[in-house]
């Protein structure tokens, strides 16, 4: 009901109260209600005893119906659970996507303003306060198993992509997923997923992307190396803009992915690398190895050029 109302005040300036009643089939008393509903989520109505009700300005929260306008996916959001606030994305959408069969679509996602309890890599805690971009999308990939890191290296291209139109920043990618500006993490991409031996159930998609959020609001332990786009390019970013950008170049992407056109993806990832030709230190749970950074092969695994002129195929790990 609400959608409707806004859909006609985006249309005209004034619209009468009385037209609005008379367009939905409910009384005036009904599109009072409705509007106050609209007001309490963000949006600045005024009314004029004459005139009727005008739209001023859309609130820049992540409501499905402010993602889902203009939005040209054919599948990627066009099914959006939104909360203002929960423990974390990926948990929802992984309990989702276990419930396939109950019409979670592929392309769904879970969105919050804020998260409790929010994930990162390696059992992190993942800091998730008003004003970031936390998302998580729920994917079906008829792909075997070993593409999960295709599907993360591809992820971070699309964000540093949607990052660029809106800011006119290059971030670069510190492999496998993090994305860096000015060397602080800007954004962070947690996947999940459930596998058989040789096919993918389902892939959770976690990202999370420091956008209007304040330095001073970030823990002590994670200031010096954390930064948000609000910070480098001076100015509030419009979060739905990005995500609306961000969700066509993922969807984008993952069809290309789909064709088995990685190398043109990697190609693009290589273009905003971080990592290739750096010596680095690469921690890999039970060890660590040392190396020069030279290349990621057709599979997203890094390849590391060790001390010795030894070459290891690293699949995953974290560079310290
Ligand atoms: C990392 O450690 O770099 C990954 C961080 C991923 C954070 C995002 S925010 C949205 C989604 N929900 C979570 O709980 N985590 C991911």
């Amino acid at each position: 009901m609400a959608n409707y109302i806004l859909k006609f005040l985006r249309e005209k300036e004034y619209v009468s109260g009385e037209v609005l009643a008379r367009k939905l089939n409910i009384s005036r008393v009904a599109v009072w209600k409705q509007i106050q509903k609209l007001k309490d989520t963000g949006y600045k109505i005024i009314s004029d005893q004459n005139l009727g009700y005008y739209l001023v300005s859309r609130p820049d929260f992540l409501l499905p119906q402010e993602v889902q306008r203009g939005l040209s996916t054919k599948y990627i959001g066009k099914k959006i659970y939104y909360f203002p606030e929960l423990k974390s994305t990926n948990i929802i959408a992984k309990e989702k996507a276990l419930r396939r069969a109950e019409e979670v679509d592929e392309g769904t996602l879970i969105i919050a303003e804020k998260q409790s309890a929010g994930k990162g890599r390696l059992g992190r805690e993942w800091f998730s306060p008003t004003g970031g971009i936390w998302i998580s999308i729920i994917l079906y990939p008829q792909l075997p198993p070993s593409y999960i890191s295709r599907i993360t290296l591809m992820t971070a291209v699309t964000v540093v992509e949607a990052i660029k139109v809106y800011t006119q920043i290059r971030p670069q990618i510190k492999w496998p997923n993090d994305i860096l500006i000015n060397e602080k993490k800007v954004c962070g991409i947690l996947t999940e997923m459930s596998a058989e031996l040789d096919i993918i159930n389902w892939v959770v998609v976690g990202i999370g992307i420091n956008v209007n959020i304040d330095h001073r609001e970030f823990p002590e332990d994670i200031q010096g190396n954390t930064i948000s786009l609000k910070e480098t390019s001076d100015k509030e970013v419009l979060r739905v803009k990005l995500v609306q950008t961000f969700l066509q170049g993922f969807e984008k992407y993952y069809e290309s992915l789909k064709r088995r056109e990685f190398p043109s993806i990697l190609s693009e990832w290589k273009l905003y690398s971080h990592t290739l030709g750096k010596k680095i230190r690469v921690d890999m749970g039970e060890k660590i190895i040392i190396g020069e950074a030279i290349d990621i092969n057709e599979s997203g695994a890094l390849i590391l050029k060790k001390e010795d002129g030894e070459l290891a195929e690293i699949i995953s790990g974290t560079i310290i």
